[in-house]
């Protein structure tokens, strides 16, 4: 009821969450991908709203269903995911990034489908739009705005980095050099980082569990 209601700690909460890869086209049958399972993402979307968040998960492609109680809204490509995070973030008090987004889409996408030819193929390739950037520098006072770093080498000065330059409130740090983190797996072991740039380091842990280490952290510093 009503008083239970209250009593959760993201009560009145309204959230976003991104979560899955996106896919970028090349033609009508292929597309530029990652191995993005979307789990961790859409672990997180189900903690926040069993802590009583008003949640709406903007998902890439996967396989992973949502909890009943999450707002979803499915989208396949880098730019789709910009403009739906685009419309919902104005409403939002927090933002957690998680989505694994394209850096890079074809500069053209054929009409039909490329037919192989004797030589090799070349494709030009551009930018996609930094959504968590675009977000950090729309950022209100009172907003929340959490970002993922994804990182094989230099982890935890790249993820600083990426707080910094992004106008992030924590980044959370997903080393690639960890057995049994990441992308398909379950498990996830993660380092966060505030805007102090204070460290917390996390176990290896089910990506249930990290997700609710990363509520906590937001729970910290919630405004
Ligand atoms: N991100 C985004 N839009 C993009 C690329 C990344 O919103 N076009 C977000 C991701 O969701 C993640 C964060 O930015 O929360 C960091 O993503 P990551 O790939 O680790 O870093 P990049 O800034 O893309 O830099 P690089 O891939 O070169 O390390
Ligand atoms: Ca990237």
């Amino acid at each position: 009821d009503e008083a239970i209601k209250k009593s959760m700690p993201f009560y009145g909460k309204k959230v976003m969450v991104t979560a899955g890869p996106t896919y970028e086209a090349i033609d009508p049958v292929r597309f530029i991908g990652n191995h993005s399972s979307g789990k961790m993402g859409f672990a997180l979307a189900d903690e926040l709203a069993r802590l009583g968040a008003d949640v709406t998960l903007i998902a890439g492609p996967t396989a992973q269903k949502s909890d009943q109680n999450v707002i979803r809204k499915d989208v396949v490509s880098a730019q789709q995911m910009f403009e739906a995070c685009n419309s919902v973030f104005p409403e939002t008090d927090i933002t957690v990034m998680c989505a694994a987004v394209a850096d890079y889409r074809p500069k053209t996408v054929a009409a039909n489908k490329i037919k192989k030819q004797d030589s090799n193929l070349i494709l030009e390739l551009e930018k996609t739009v930094d959504i968590l950037a675009t977000l950090g520098q729309a950022k209100k006072a009172d907003q929340i705005l959490v970002g993922f770093a994804l990182e094989t080498n230099d982890e935890e000065n790249y993820a600083k980095g990426k707080l910094e330059k992004k106008n992030l409130d924590l980044v959370v740090l997903n080393s690639l050099n960890d057995k049994g983190a990441g992308f398909k797996s379950d498990t996830n072991k993660i380092t966060i980082f505030n805007r102090a740039l204070e460290r917390t380091v996390f176990e290896m842990k089910s990506k249930t569990d990290v997700a609710k280490d990363i509520c906590s952290a937001i729970l910290k510093i919630a405004k």
